[in-house]
């Protein structure tokens, strides 16, 4: 069967290179897996009034397709050092209402991207971090950052076939992690 895998990228705006990359991906995947990317742009800011009944419609939509996913590919561009408040904000929203987090168990692969040959690194900690707290299964390998970005993506996709095969290695690596999971609970 043909895994399902959801895709989220903490860049809104339309040239975002971070998700051209998860384009590029989708392309790159072949029938290796499904990738859909869901926008985070009609996600409102987090608000514990409103995670458990009253959660907004594009809350619950996340939810949903964060638990239909047999994993999940996150991308973040790396702004002032940390992962952008925008995949945060979203991050918050599917780990609630307490107990309830969507992630759980969930085997999830971090990448970041960045005009600088950095690539992004230093918001990976951060993804480690919340992730462990959510908590979700982040797949445990080498990161998976992106220097020169820019410079990589041609029409909104990622092209550079150097850097595709680099995070193909991470998503071969979470569908690993995945048949794993499966494995494990087949067996208790
Ligand atoms: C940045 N950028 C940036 N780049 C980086 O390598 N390290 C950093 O700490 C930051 N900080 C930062 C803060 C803010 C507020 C912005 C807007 C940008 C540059 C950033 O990597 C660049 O704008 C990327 O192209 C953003 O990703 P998308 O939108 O192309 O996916």
């Amino acid at each position: 069967t043909q895994l399902s895998l959801l895709g989220l990228s903490g860049s809104l705006r339309r040239a975002s290179n971070s998700t051209a990359v998860l384009r590029g991906l989708q392309n790159a995947l072949g029938s290796r897996a499904a990738l859909d990317i869901f926008p985070l742009h009609a996600i409102p800011l987090y608000n514990e009034d409103d995670d458990a009944e009253h959660a907004p419609e594009s809350v619950r939509a996340l939810r949903s397709a964060i638990e239909a996913s047999y994993g999940v590919i996150m991308i973040s561009p790396e702004y002032n050092h940390g992962m952008s408040g925008v995949l945060k904000n979203a991050l918050d929203w599917a780990s609630r209402p307490y107990g309830l987090s969507a992630l759980k168990g969930k085997p999830v692969l971090t990448m970041t991207a960045s005009p600088a040959f950095t690539g992004g690194v230093r918001a990976q900690q951060q993804m480690y971090e919340t992730l462990a707290s959510i908590p979700a299964r982040p797949v445990f390998r080498p990161q998976i950052v992106i220097g020169g970005v820019h410079e990589k993506v041609r029409d909104g996709r990622l092209i550079d076939e150097a850097a595709l095969s680099f995070a193909l290695a991470g998503v071969d690596d979470l569908l690993e992690e995945i048949r794993a999971a499966r494995f494990v609970r087949a067996a208790a």
